[in-house]
């Protein structure tokens, strides 16, 4: 029946008359219509993403007025049902909404947190498109947590810049956000002539009207399946570089301020990407780059095709970090953010054998190091396979045992094993999402060995694994 005397009940207005809604069950398709769940079923984000839909594209358009530091935004989301839907939800915990369309009319909705739940006036069949628009304005606020730090809509001195891993997407545009769901994007943001905007993938003016009272608008594109905690825009004054790196463009940029900390971004960013396309395979997306504002969020983050760097964060290692997320985090995604370690184990190994394939100490001799933590020393406390939603993180758990565990596989399969799956893994999994399970399935297969026990030791006990 229709959901709306549950909503009504529940104390949520709605926006369309109650009268004006035809039951949803009046439309086609073979099965009840039913709600889309509120989130995936993530144990660490159980709200993250949603139930009954796949995203194929975002069109995010946003239009910024630093004096007020006010967006006008409208989010037009193409997805595809996979089951009838009676309504569904996003994520959403942006600034005021003026309108939700779907397929073109107008839809009923109610804010319930970071959930927004839409009532189309016809359900929607399994297996069928559909376009949800989102029309919002006001101010954005960043999405702050004590154990993750700050994400999302964050205002600089001249402009502002948008990320948003783990769940800040949700701050700036509405989205399935879960790493799971990927999609392609387009960004259209209208800004003041004097500032400069940059985004995922590449700038593709084509169909953008030209200045108008000051204001101009710039579209970027990225063509590859992306998934929305990846997402990026930056707006301010910034000091661009445009050249190529594997015939491929390379478009980094720096706030001018940070001219004499950034001055190698470009060349280093090359240098990074030509190193990783030979030791991981070649580069998944279109474009490369990077751009360096003054954010005051401590960390860099490796938003898909140009990550994006705080102050501080200028160090090689840490761009050869970002850029190798490029292949393990962004093309070779997560399916649970359970997983993280996924992500920044094989990030933080590519440090690793940057410095032993650049005159630096070998990875043996860096895991060494770490390796002499006393048993029993916090050190060893969380579980690098499943840190905790709060541990997501956590520096010794995931970044350093991460990179740990990754060599103890390199130690146990050996060197030609060990590059052949780097690329493997890399190849085999470009553009999709991963567990843990398939890596350990993958390692098996190439090695012919069988590493539960290592898996099991490195990534599942809080304890020192045995050497
Ligand atoms: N993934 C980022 C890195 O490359 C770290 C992001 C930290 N995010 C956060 N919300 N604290 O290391
Ligand atoms: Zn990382």
């Amino acid at each position: 029946s229709s959901p709306w005397p549950r909503l009504v009940a529940a104390g949520l207005t709605a926006v369309i008359p109650l009268a004006a809604v035809p039951s949803a069950r009046a439309s086609t398709g073979s099965g009840a219509y039913t709600p889309g769940s509120a989130g995936l079923g993530d144990p660490y984000f159980p709200l993250a993403g949603n139930g009954g839909y796949d995203v194929a594209h975002y069109a995010v358009r946003l239009r910024f007025t630093p004096e007020t530091r006010r967006l006008s935004a409208t989010t037009t989301i193409t997805a595809r049902a996979t089951k009838n839907l009676s309504r569904f939800d996003l994520d959403f915990s942006g600034p005021a909404i003026s309108e939700v369309e779907v397929n073109g009319r107008r839809a009923s909705y109610v804010r319930k947190g970071q959930e927004l739940v839409v009532t189309p006036r016809r359900g929607l069949p399994s297996g069928k498109k559909f376009t949800v628009m989102v029309t919002y304005a006001g101010r954005p606020k960043p999405i702050k947590d004590r154990a993750l730090g700050v994400a999302g809509w964050i205002d600089t001195e001249d402009g502002a810049v948008a990320l948003a891993e783990p769940d800040g997407a949700r701050s700036w545009f509405p989205a399935n956000d879960h790493p799971r769901d990927k999609a392609t994007f387009t960004f259209e943001v209208t800004a003041p002539e004097g500032l400069t905007v940059l985004a995922n993938g590449e700038p593709d003016n084509s169909g953008v009207a030209g200045p108008r009272d000051g204001y101009r608008t710039s579209k970027w594109t990225m063509r590859h399946p992306m998934a929305p905690y990846l997402a990026m825009v930056a707006i301010g004054k910034f000091t661009v570089s445009r050249g190529t790196v594997g015939g491929k463009p390379n478009i980094t940029a720096y706030d001018p301020s940070l001219a004499k900390e950034f001055k190698r971004l470009h060349s280093t960013t090359a240098k990074a990407i030509r190193w990783e396309s030979k030791v991981f395979g070649d580069y998944p997306f279109s474009s490369t780059g990077g751009i360096a504002d003054r954010l005051d969020v401590d960390y860099a983050l490796e938003t898909q095709g140009r990550p994006v760097y705080d102050t501080g964060m200028s160090d090689e290692l840490v761009i050869v970090h970002e850029l190798a997320h490029q292949w393990f985090g962004d093309s070779v995604g997560l399916r649970s953010w359970k997983d993280i370690w996924l992500n920044e184990g094989f990030a933080s190994y590519a440090e690793w054998l940057y410095q032993e394939q650049h005159g630096g100490p070998s990875a043996e001799r860096t895991f060494a190091e770490h390796y002499r933590h006393r048993a029993g020393s916090d050190f060893w406390k969380l579980k690098t396979g499943d840190p905790g939603r709060d541990g997501m993180f956590d520096w010794n758990a995931i970044y350093v045992r991460g990179a740990m565990t990754v060599h103890a596989l390199r130690k146990e399969i050996g060197d030609k094993t060990f590059f052949t799956l780097l690329r493997t893994w890399a190849r085999q999994n470009r553009h999709s999402t991963v567990t843990t399970k398939d890596l350990l399935a993958l390692a098996e297969r190439l090695s012919g060995r069988d590493l539960d026990d290592l898996f099991d030791a490195w990534l599942y006990r809080a304890a020192k694994p045995k050497p």
